[in-house]
């Protein structure tokens, strides 16, 4: 019988892999490192993006020539860091936080990291914040990374400020593993994306890197 060509490694290899592909494409500078000990040591929860997606999020960002991006959910900085620095001279990364903490934490991380000058962070509830952005200009580029359960909502808001040829990008597509479970975080991360896999105005897919990091190029 054919096997379904469905490529699974062992824990051991996948954890290799992973660090060899970390090693040579996303190597975390001092601030980098920095940034994550602190994160842990303000007490905050170690749910940033890995330093693979970090630099994946840098190339889709390069391919598209992407000058301003906007993410949902600073946390401490972390994906943020990685983001501005993939901008070119001039570009501008907009930021949306609802925790103050955490969005003083992430402040103090951007001017650590030097990227201060092109980094905006927006403190408050998204779904308020992105109400105003509404009337700026459009975005190249959305990196959707705070409560889940308002992915749709974001989506929508994307597709309006989205200019055609950027990208909306989302963080955890896999729900570390936990996708097909019925709760609202996994039930809202499905919909999120089946409506990113059907929207005809999209052409989409979901990169396997870290914990999944679904993309979509609108058309
Ligand atoms: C997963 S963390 C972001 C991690 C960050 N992108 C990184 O990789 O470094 C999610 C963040 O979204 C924020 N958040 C949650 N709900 C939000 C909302 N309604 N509006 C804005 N931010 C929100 C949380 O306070 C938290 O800091």
């Amino acid at each position: 019988m054919l096997d379904d060509r469905i490529l699974t490694f062992a824990p051991d290899v996948q954890r290799r892999l992973t660090q060899s592909i970390r090693q040579w494409f996303a190597p975390e500078d001092r601030i980098l490192q920095t940034v994550r000990t602190n994160t842990v040591a303000h007490g905050l929860p170690e749910i940033q993006i890995r330093p693979e997606e970090g630099q994946m999020l840098q190339f889709l960002a390069a391919i598209i020539g992407a000058r301003r991006i906007l993410e949902i959910g600073t946390l401490a900085g972390y994906s943020g860091i990685w983001l501005a620095r993939g901008l070119p001279p001039g570009g501008r990364l907009v930021t949306l936080e609802l925790d103050p903490r955490h969005a003083q934490i992430a402040r103090q991380h951007f001017a650590l990291a030097g990227v201060s000058d092109r980094v905006e962070i927006v403190e408050g509830d998204a779904a308020a914040s992105l109400e105003r952005l509404g009337q700026a200009e459009p975005f190249d580029m959305v990196f959707i990374d705070a409560n889940k359960e308002a992915n749709s909502d974001y989506l929508a808001w994307s597709l309006a400020h989205v200019r055609p040829g950027g990208l909306i990008t989302a963080h955890n597509a896999f729900r570390e593993g936990h996708l097909h479970d019925d709760n609202p975080t996994a039930n809202a991360t499905r919909a999120f994306l089946e409506a990113l896999a059907t929207h005809a105005g999209l052409f989409s897919t979901v990169i396997p890197v870290g914990d999944g990091l679904a993309a979509a190029l609108v058309k």
